[in-house]
């Protein structure tokens, strides 16, 4: 059983197709999209030795050659390094236009793997197979690329959508607990920003979703990765509605950056405690009710995310220091900061010039240092 989402995106439009033992089907589906009977598989090394043989395989038998151009897993091959190296290989492969990349892995490898493709000859297509939760229903779809700098995280990329993404759920079958947790906050998220039936569907069914039960992680990808094609159908560029998706980002991004994007905070566990931040501090702000702000708590809490400053190893954390992580834009040096706030459980909004000072305030009351 499977399901295709379509990202309607005129001449740029594309299907997620979301089922079990997509992989053992992928050379089949991804056949159309090449010219020249093969692509180079852009993949770590983890990815590769667990998953590596079946899309192979699936690939041969549709008589497409794999070339395989794996890198170290973890966020440091998400370099300019790490670009250079995938082109280099690329360019040794002697791929051209008429072939195409394949980003067989998590978000590191999507993004690296995507930008690659987005510059390399000017650009060629390229295929995602996400094996993350969290790849699976935010960083695959959509076509933002990017690798990271010294100065910050997603600093250099480009726009390029995929020409096809095919989300196997089986191979989540191999991630960790704790990697299933930090995509689970990728999904409560849609849940908390635009829908209130999905939020109340995952509290329900969140052990099933975590434990893997087929048909509750088969809704909850299929509805996480609908909500995101229908925003970004609609907004590609983040020019308004899209911002949407950086829910819990905010608070999120300032507690990475004091915890240095690593293993003593994943990027989900972030947005998880970030989203739980966000809801309360609408709540401090009279925006949305304390109830709703309590149970949005709840909610990512039930599947063992941090949803406060205590749960997050760094604490105490310095207030003005991760308002200081905050600052977006110019703007932001005049004390004002762009957040994603909540009006109610699933009514989530873009909200311009937040005083900054309130939410150092805010995090005071939550723990932080003054
Ligand atoms: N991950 C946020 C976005 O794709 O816009």
């Amino acid at each position: 059983m499977s399901r295709t989402i379509p990202v309607g995106l005129g001449d740029r439009a594309y299907d997620v197709v979301v089922g079990e033992g997509l992989l053992d089907v992928a050379g089949r589906l991804i056949a159309p999209f090449q010219k020249r009977g093969r692509t180079a598989v852009v993949s770590d090394e983890t990815v590769w030795r667990l998953h590596g043989e079946r899309l192979t395989a699936s690939l041969n038998a549709s008589g497409i050659e794999a070339l395989p151009v794996i890198v170290a897993p973890g966020e440091q091959s998400k370099s300019f390094a790490g670009l250079a190296d995938v082109s280099d290989r690329l360019l040794a492969l002697e791929l051209d236009r008429g072939d195409i990349v394949t980003a067989f892995g998590g978000g590191v490898v999507g993004d690296l793997a995507g930008f690659a493709a987005a510059i390399y000859k000017r650009g060629i297509d390229f295929v995602q197979i996400p094996t993350t939760l969290l790849a699976q229903v935010d960083s695959s779809v959509g076509g933002k690329t990017a690798i990271d700098t010294p100065r910050g995280k997603n600093l250099v990329g480009a726009f390029h959508q995929p020409k096809l993404v095919l989300a196997d759920l089986t191979v989540l079958s191999t991630l960790s607990d704790r990697e299933m947790r930090a995509g689970y906050a990728e999904v409560i998220k849609y849940g908390l920003l635009g829908d209130l039936d999905f939020f109340e569907w995952l509290e329900a069914n969140v052990a099933a979703v975590l434990a893997r039960d087929p048909a509750a992680l088969s809704h909850a990808v299929a509805r996480s990765i609908e909500m995101k094609a229908e925003i970004v159908a609609e907004d590609e560029r983040e020019q308004g509605r899209r911002a949407l998706l950086n829910l819990g980002h905010t608070f999120g991004h300032a507690l990475e950056s004091e915890t240095g994007y690593g293993d003593a905070l994943l990027h989900g566990e972030a947005v998880g405690a970030g989203m739980a931040l966000a809801f309360r501090f609408s709540a401090a702000q009279g925006l949305v009710t304390g109830q709703d702000a309590q149970r949005a708590t709840r909610g990512i809490a039930a599947s063992g995310l941090p949803t406060t400053l205590a749960q997050v190893a760094g604490h105490p954390f310095d207030a003005a220091r991760l308002v200081a992580h905050m600052g977006q834009d110019k703007k932001a040096e005049a004390g004002r900061l762009t957040f994603i706030l909540a009006r109610a459980l699933g009514d989530a909004y873009v909200a311009k010039d937040v005083d900054a000072a309130a939410v150092r305030d805010f995090l005071i009351t939550e723990g932080a240092t003054p």
